[in-house]
């Protein structure tokens, strides 16, 4: 069976590690998008990220264009916002059933973590959830070492 990488980038950087697994693993690529896109500055959607985060709120989602069903490999990807994956990866894993799966997550941050990767385990039920990875960037700069990326691809089957 074909694995699938499914991911949400705001900025571009989930979105760069997303395509950098694609090409080593193969399989299929999904993005996930909010219908109502995030406007305003950077600070205006740091805020509205903290806001949405802290309320538990799930953005509402473009057509899932995907069918879980034809993967048992499934790759998480999400920005770290507010100590957690982003609303709109929270709007996924509420939508679909990772019953079965097994599952890599990665969360690309600026250095705080946070509880992350806990939150993927605990909100992929039914799946086994492999050990994640959190990969930090200055801004768009990739400050994990792409030794470190690659090792942990490599353990992808
Ligand atoms: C709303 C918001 C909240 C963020 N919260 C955190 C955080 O809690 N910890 C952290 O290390 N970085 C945080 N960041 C930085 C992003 O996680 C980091 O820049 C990430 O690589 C962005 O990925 P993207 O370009 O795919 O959107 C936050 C960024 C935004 C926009």
């Amino acid at each position: 069976m074909k694995s699938l990488i499914v991911y949400y980038s705001y900025g571009g950087n989930t979105k760069r590690i997303a395509e950098m697994i694609h090409k080593q693993i193969g399989g299929d690529i999904f993005r996930i998008e909010t219908v109502k896109p995030y406007t305003g500055s950077y600070d205006d959607v740091v805020d509205q990220g903290q806001r949405e985060v802290n309320a538990g709120f799930c953005p509402e989602l473009k057509p899932l264009n995907v069918d879980l069903a034809r993967y048992d490999t499934i790759v998480l990807g999400s920005p770290v916002w507010w100590y957690t994956f982003a609303p709109a990866m929270h709007s996924f894993l509420q939508q679909v059933d990772m019953t079965g799966k097994t599952v890599y997550p990665f969360a690309t941050n600026g250095g705080w973590l946070g509880h992350t990767l806990q939150d993927f385990e605990k909100n992929c039920k039914g799946a086994a959830v492999k050990p994640g990875i959190g990969i930090k960037f200055d801004e768009a700069v990739l400050r994990t070492s792409e030794n470190e990326i690659q090792q942990w691809i490599k353990g992808i089957h």
